[in-house]
């Protein structure tokens, strides 16, 4: 039985962009408009939410944009949506478009401001996991990650060209904010020597030893992955620590990755992702679900409540770490 009540839904894309969002909104739009509902877009997220920057979209405005990165709905991080003025403004907006459901897409931050606005305002709304860091609990993969960690081991691929040319060591640091994921697929993807990731504390002392040592084997030339919320600091640190440690400040290169892990063209499974996500959101909506995370675990669609998918950060693959210390050095 569908819930006839909800005739008009808004969908926006918040926090950090990810590649793969145009995908979820496409198919947010898609089904929205098979279930006969109008459908809106928030332009630039919460902040777009409180200044009424928010216009009807039809089926034509969401062609030829499957394969692009970035979000055309754009988006923001609002601190005005953190106040409860903010969301008093977002609500009466919503309200004079006579807007019934939303379908947020985005990170933890997203998530945060959806439980809280659903619950003041008692608007069903579902979210979509959309962010590169792959850091949000209620789904295996978030939409983003598969491009941003096939982007970082491009990356990586052309670095381990100069840096075997040159023989020289490299430290590459990568996004995920508090987590590692990134950082561990793509180490792993790229062959590192070594990966830095924050869920594991590193004994630098003894890297830098075991580096010394295949040094001294004229093995100089080492990748070495660093996850930006790692605990010594980030590459620019490691790398400080490195030639602290003895090796020549000439032989060792930093190269932070950064907000191209953010941007192109999404992968395919995270279109596919994207478009299966964006669909049971509508789908979930249609159905009853409300403050919910919509997500995918071992291929079958799970919807997890707001407070679970903030609470609980999903935890690393403690399989995949192990591998990567034993494949590694
Ligand atoms: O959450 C996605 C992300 O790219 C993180 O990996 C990174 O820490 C953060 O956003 C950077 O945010 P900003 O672009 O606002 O500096």
């Amino acid at each position: 039985m569908t819930n006839q009540s909800i005739k008009k839904v808004a969908v926006f894309t918040s926090g950090g962009d990810a590649p793969g969002m145009n995908a979820a909104v496409r198919a947010v739009v898609r089904t929205a408009i098979y279930h006969d509902l109008h459908i809106f877009g928030i332009h630039g997220g919460y902040d777009g939410m409180i200044n009424n920057r928010i216009k009807r979209i039809e089926r034509p405005d969401v062609a030829n944009i499957i394969q692009r990165g970035g979000t055309v709905l754009k988006t923001a991080r609002s601190e005005e949506f953190r106040t409860k003025e903010g969301r008093e403004k977002a609500f009466s907006n919503l309200e004079y478009h006579g807007i019934d459901a939303l379908v947020a897409i985005g990170g933890n931050g997203t998530y945060t401001g959806a439980k809280i606005l659903g619950e003041e305002y008692n608007i069903p709304i579902i979210g979509i996991p959309g962010t590169i860091d792959n850091d949000l609990a209620g789904t295996d993969y978030t939409i983003g990650f598969d491009t941003a960690i096939n982007t970082a081991i491009d990356a990586v691929d052309k670095i381990r060209d100069t840096a075997h040319a040159h023989s020289r060591l490299f430290i590459i640091e990568m996004m995920g904010r508090h987590a590692g994921d990134i950082a561990l697929h793509a180490g792993i993807g790229s062959g590192a020597s070594k990966i830095l990731i924050p869920e594991k504390s590193t004994d630098l002392d003894a890297m830098i030893t075991k580096l010394k040592r295949s040094a001294e084997r004229q093995k100089l030339f080492n990748l070495i992955i660093v996850a930006e919320g790692e605990h010594n600091g980030g590459a620019m640190a490691v790398a400080d620590k490195i030639i602290a440690g003895g090796f020549k400040k000439e032989d060792v290169r930093v190269t932070i990755i950064g907000h191209m892990q953010r941007g192109g063209s999404p992968s395919c499974q995270d279109r596919v992702l994207a478009s299966r996500l964006g669909y049971v959101a509508v789908d979930g909506l249609m159905n009853g679900k409300r403050g919910m995370a919509a997500g995918i675990i071992s291929d079958e669609v799970v919807f997890t409540p707001f407070d679970e998918a903030i609470k609980g950060a999903k935890p690393i693959n403690q399989d995949l770490v192990r591998m990567a210390e034993i494949l590694a050095m």
